[in-house]
């Protein structure tokens, strides 16, 4: 019955078609149903006020944000990625714990996929929560222009919540006729904060707007997508709890701190909270970034009614995700990375493709920090582990910036002064002259990067990668 039903509307599409545009191109999907595509092409958003033109964007499907991709635990994500961009690129799923073909970084797990090209990507999600898509090729130019979306890997029974909102928080650098500014790769960019911007949007809006009720329960993802802006955030008007970081859920909920507790989200780094609005009917409730010019509200949550009498209890920690614990730290492979560059930093000289290098030479380069003596992706992994074993990281941030590292296709926890293991993460905040040491079990085979997601920072030098054995 389905064929019928196809053949009929492929007949009918074609001929309503026919006069306006050639039928050629919608033949093939109508014939081919296939796994959807997923583009990421050329297109214009409305990001700044209604005064400004729209600015030229590149997008998923066009979009800034990309279309929010859901699926459930344990199932099946797949998604031809058609590359209609002028350069090539591919997508990483940050934070999803992959087969390691399906991660996408161009030499290391694909090729790159040329302009006009495709790739099919093919993974199963083994965990629940926030992960986010985004390319991985010239990422400081494809992620500033709007490329970027988030994928749900969905709980087989979510937490109690009216709505499950997802913001993705974005920091852009426009030019004053809110085009991107396209000062892409800046020497002063990489060698300082990284491409800080001048405009902040949530899910593509300068200030989103979100119209609830008293003590209607939120569940808000919030994701850093910027190029290397750490947001500072702070909730005004609603009460409630972190649930998880970095996808990952938390042992118990932990209270957001009253009054406008702050949360910190480094590049990449998500937060899943389950807030109740307390502001009252005509009120309005707020999510503020905190910034070094300005406190800036970035969305505004307007109340109107009562969604119940009585506050909803607490709620209960997520389910944890199939994780390996830990095994014994004392025998865990252990491993220093020293971080070192940047401006004030002092480095003198650094090795770049097997040749030691002074600082001018590297700067000619495009390099301006390196981890231990290396300045460019190193041919040798910083570490090979045996499958299932305990590894140590130590990063040593020995530079005047603060860095968000972020190892791939595993999740990890921080070490604690006291040795005590932190919440599972996928990306660190490490401010300078902090160390901060991390524990995993490397229980998925392949070649992984460790990199800085300050995105300019790992185009300029902050790159290495471990390799799991099979
Ligand atoms: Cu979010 Cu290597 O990336
Ligand atoms: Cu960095």
């Amino acid at each position: 019955m389905n064929v019928s039903r196809r053949r009929f509307l492929a007949g009918a599409t074609t001929l309503a078609l026919a006069g306006a545009t050639s039928a050629r191109a919608v033949a093939p999907s109508a014939a081919a149903p296939g796994p959807p595509a997923l583009r990421a092409t050329r297109a214009a958003a409305r990001l700044a006020p209604p005064d400004y033109p729209e600015t030229p964007i590149w997008g998923y499907d066009g979009q800034v944000p990309g279309p929010v991709l859901r699926v459930a635990q344990g199932e099946r994500l797949t998604r031809r990625f058609v590359n209609e961009l002028p350069q090539p690129s591919t997508i990483h799923w940050h934070g999803i714990r992959i087969a390691n073909p399906m991660d996408g970084v161009p030499d290391l797990t694909q090729a790159p996929v040329p302009p006009g090209g495709d790739f099919l990507y093919d993974f199963v999600a083994p965990d629940a929560g926030t992960w986010w898509y985004h390319p991985h090729h010239r990422t400081w130019e494809q992620m500033a222009r709007g490329l970027y979306g988030a994928l749900i890997v969905e709980e087989p029974t979510p937490p109690r919540a009216d709505r499950d909102e997802v913001l993705l928080i974005d920091d852009w650098r426009l030019t004053g006729d809110a085009g991107i500014h396209e000062s892409f790769g800046a020497m002063m960019d990489l060698s300082h904060a990284g491409r800080i911007g001048n405009w902040v949007t949530v899910n593509g809006a300068g200030e989103l707007r979100l119209p609830v009720k008293q003590r209607e329960r939120l569940r808000l993802r919030l994701v850093n997508t910027a190029n290397a802006r750490i947001f500072i955030l702070g909730l005004a008007g609603m009460e409630g709890w972190i649930i998880a970081l970095d996808g990952q859920p938390l042992d118990a909920p932990a209270p957001i701190p009253a009054p406008d507790g702050r949360i910190t989200l480094a590049p990449a780094q998500r937060v899943d909270l389950i807030v109740d609005v307390a502001a009252g009917d005509g009120a309005r409730a707020s999510i503020v970034s905190f910034e070094r010019e300005r406190d800036r509200t970035i969305a505004t949550l307007e109340v109107g009614g009562l969604a119940r009498p009585e506050r909803l209890p607490a709620p209960e920690a997520l389910p944890p995700n199939p994780v390996p614990p830990l095994g014994d730290l004392a025998d865990a492979r252990s491993v220093v990375l020293r971080m070192e560059g940047g401006a004030m930093g002092g480095m003198r000289e650094a090795m770049l493709d097997g040749r030691m290098m002074e600082i001018r030479e590297l700067v000619k380069a495009g390099r301006a920090w390196a981890f231990n003596g290396l300045a460019g992706m190193p041919r040798e992994p910083l570490l090979t582990a045996s499958r299932g074993e305990t590894v140590r990281i130590a990063m040593v941030n020995d530079t005047a910036w603060p860095h968000a590292m972020h190892l791939h296709g595993h999740h990890f926890r921080r070490l604690g002064a006291d040795g005590g293991p932190g919440p599972l993460r996928d990306t660190v905040l490490i401010d300078r002259n902090e160390t901060a040491e991390i524990a995993f079990v490397a229980d998925n085979p392949g070649d992984w990067l460790l990199h800085c997601h300050m995105l300019e920072h790992a185009d300029a030098g902050m790159r290495t990668w471990m390799r799991v054995a099979a």
